[in-house]
């Protein structure tokens, strides 16, 4: 169900919005003042109104503010919140372009803060997912590289002092910030989990101080961070990007091929993030990959029989370095990452085998924005 509050009105915030059983505050959280799904000053918004979460137990909703929401990760676990009746909050860099992404008449529930408005979205929500990044896959310049350090760090710094200056009760309790298996560095040979050491290249060096600039959050809030891999979706990220060379060529692997493909379903990440948002386990490093990477010859050969087409026939190393720059490095030097953390938890994957999980993304139709 969804209703109008008048703020001010007799029905206060809470009562939309939390119940009794609420697991994330003692107290309901506060209302941010001023806004509305379109920004403007205003004294109504929209809430989504639940009795019964699907854990068959007390009203789970949750408020979550997300960084990043209108990227290709951030998308789909939008969608997956909403559909689990919780609220959203976008904290972006530009409201006209989250809008585009989040029609009003589409997203009704949700709430959409350019970085002004950060702190009144923040404070009150039950959880944070941070996902901000200028994309990789450019060519890397001194000032671009300097641009992709500096726009995961400075957005996890500003959401981290945030949430410290929160007051107690309208702090938010979780932490779920994105980081990347980069972190490892690249090997051959190694094979990397959450407790490896890290790596000595520049993504390695990115991933060590975003991760350590999270970790600033004030100690009452749990933090999970999870270490992305390669993330497989129709929409974006580096498959979106292969399939067209793919088409172009036959379709064989790059290079040697025995470079090591660390993936994972964009669903399989989605339900790992909210399970982080849920779940009190969830704390410290979470490697967000795949239970079975691959060689990149396997992938291809994989990809190459899923779309029908031979594999035998190499993509040529400078045409994948065309459509991803330097970003090219992710996939051309992998890195063998298992999801042990994950595992222990008893997280489910959705999609083990890659097989799987490309005849999936391939047959499925894509979203569309509204
Ligand atoms: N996709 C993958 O395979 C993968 C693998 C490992 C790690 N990750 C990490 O997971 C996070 C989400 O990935 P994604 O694929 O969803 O990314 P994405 O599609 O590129 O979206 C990232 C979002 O970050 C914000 N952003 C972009 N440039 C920025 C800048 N210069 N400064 C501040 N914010 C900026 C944008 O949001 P607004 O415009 O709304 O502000 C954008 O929608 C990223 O940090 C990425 O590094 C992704």
């Amino acid at each position: 169900m969804q209703i109008s509050i008048r703020l001010g009105s007799t029905l206060p915030w809470s009562n939309a919005t939390t119940s009794p059983f609420h697991p994330f505050h003692q107290s309901p959280p506060p209302p941010p003042p001023s806004l509305s799904q379109s920004g403007r000053m205003s004294t109504t918004f929209k809430v989504m109104c639940v009795n019964k979460d699907d854990r068959g137990g007390s009203s789970n909703q949750m408020i979550i503010s997300i960084t990043g929401a209108t990227g290709f990760i951030g998308q789909r676990l939008v969608r997956k919140l909403l559909s689990e009746n919780h609220q959203v909050r976008v904290l972006t860099r530009s409201r006209s372009k989250a809008q585009t992404f989040f029609p009003a008449n589409n997203f009704p529930g949700i709430l959409i803060a350019e970085e002004s408005e950060w702190n009144d979205c923040i404070r009150g929500s039950n959880g944070v997912v941070n996902l901000a990044g200028m994309p990789i896959s450019t060519r890397w310049s001194s000032e671009v590289k300097k641009e992709i350090k500096q726009s995961r760090v400075g957005v996890t710094s500003k959401v981290v002092e945030l949430i410290n200056n929160c007051e107690d009760d309208a702090r938010p309790r979780v932490l779920v910030s994105a980081t990347a298996i980069g972190y490892y560095g690249t090997s051959e040979t190694q094979v990397f989990d959450e407790q490896s050491p890290s790596g000595n290249d520049y993504l390695a060096e990115v991933c060590r101080e975003w991760e350590a600039n999270a970790l600033k959050v004030n100690k009452d809030v749990r933090v999970a961070l999870i270490r992305i891999g390669v993330v497989l979706g129709k929409e974006g990220g580096a498959l979106a990007q292969m399939i067209p060379l793919f088409q172009m060529f036959a379709g064989g692997p790059l290079g040697t091929g025995n470079q090591w493909f660390s993936w994972i379903h964009l669903d399989d990440l989605v339900n790992l993030i909210y399970e982080a948002l849920l779940n009190p386990s969830y704390r410290g490093v979470i490697n967000g990959t795949a239970p079975n990477p691959i060689r990149l010859k396997e992938m291809c050969e994989q990809l190459g029989h899923v779309m029908g087409r031979p594999s035998w026939l190499p993509v040529p190393e400078f045409a994948l370095k065309a459509v991803l720059g330097e970003g090219a490095t992710i996939v051309l030097n992998g890195q063998r990452v298992l999801p042990i953390r994950a595992k222990e938890l008893g997280f489910s994957f959705r999609f083990p085998y890659v097989k799987d999980a490309l005849k999936a993304i391939l047959s499925a139709e894509t979203p569309s924005r509204s």
